[in-house]
């Protein structure tokens, strides 16, 4: 019966969360950040991960000063050992890991033409094969208890691939197919497997994409004239972009299923661009898609 107290007002509205350990990759902004606040919120002890280290660091103490119910470990998701310290420490912390939250990842930008092959290497690396390597260390102690969850962040652009995007469009792409095949392996061992397709959220995701391919950018060639159309396209979706909570609500959502769906998608701009990936001929989407001037 509620008593008033927050911790049995918690219990009540999300009972599924309560005590859950789940981690976080990317948490260290955008919707990484809103979907810690929200996990925290409803009652899980979640691990934070992301590169910036002190910016990890004061948004652990913010989301809980006594550290009880959150633990940040600083790392890159590309890197081997720091995959192994995140699961390690989270082990030694919290004692189990109920959920994983793939969620770190970042964009290219630039023509096909342009990208040179390394840079199409690290995108795959963070947003595939990081991804991967992360979820094979988790996945043993959750086949073997029979329950576990992993939520991958995917996105609209792992079903409609956009040109100047097409580098992280792929790898978003690929995760569909992963997260497809991945959760009808799981199936049987009772670990649930679901994909979130975000659409257009005002996050650093737009700077970060930027400085990543700042050098391709800033040398497009023959691509200029199509360039700046395609920049202004990027700025008039701004003022549709959603914000991070409507994913992390997502999330939220998926991770206290007991069958989650296979995908959500999100905020509703999302759910009309997949709407019309649908019923439109493949011809008159690559029109709307194709490079103009
Ligand atoms: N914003 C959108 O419109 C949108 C749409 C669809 C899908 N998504 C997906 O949503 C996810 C989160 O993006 P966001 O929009 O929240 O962008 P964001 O604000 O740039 O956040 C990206 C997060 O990923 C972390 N990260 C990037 N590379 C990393 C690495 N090598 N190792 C560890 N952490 C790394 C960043 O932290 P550090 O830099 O501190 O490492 C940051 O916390 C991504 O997978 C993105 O593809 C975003």
């Amino acid at each position: 019966m509620f008593n008033g107290s927050p911790t049995t007002s918690i219990n009540l509205i999300m009972p599924q969360l309560v005590g859950q350990v789940v981690i976080v990759t990317g948490a260290s902004s955008g919707i990484g950040e809103a979907t810690a606040r929200r996990l925290v919120r409803a009652g899980a002890k979640v691990v934070i991960s992301a590169r910036r280290q002190d910016r990890l660091a004061a948004f652990a103490h913010e989301l809980d000063p006594a550290g009880e119910n959150v633990l940040s470990v600083a790392g890159d998701v590309t890197s081997e050992a720091d995959r192994q310290q995140l699961v390690a420490a989270t082990l030694a912390k919290f004692g189990r890991i109920d959920a994983l939250v793939n969620n770190a990842g970042y964009g290219t930008r630039g023509p096909v033409e342009m990208v040179p092959v390394d840079l199409i290497r690290k995108n795959f690396e963070t947003n595939i094969f990081s991804l991967i390597a992360l979820t094979q260390l988790v996945l043993p102690a959750m086949r073997e208890r029979g329950d576990g969850c992993i939520v991958n962040i995917g996105s609209v652009a792992g079903r409609i691939a956009r040109p100047l995007s097409s580098i992280y469009d792929a790898t978003k792409h690929a995760l569909e197919a992963l997260t497809d095949g991945l959760r009808g392996e799981l199936k049987p061992f009772g670990v649930r497997v679901t994909l979130i397709r975000p659409g257009f959220i005002a996050t650093e995701f737009i700077e970060a994409a930027n400085t990543a391919s700042s050098d391709v950018l800033a040398n497009v060639g023959v691509y200029a004239p199509f360039y700046k159309g395609h920049q202004d396209k990027v700025k008039s979706l701004r003022s549709v972009a959603g914000v991070p909570e409507d994913i992390a609500r997502l999330v939220e959502k998926a991770l206290k299923s007991d069958n989650p769906a296979p995908r959500y998608s999100g905020p509703f701009h999302a759910k009309i661009f997949l709407f019309l990936k649908w019923i439109l001929p493949n011809q008159t989407l690559a029109w709307f898609t194709q490079l103009k001037r």
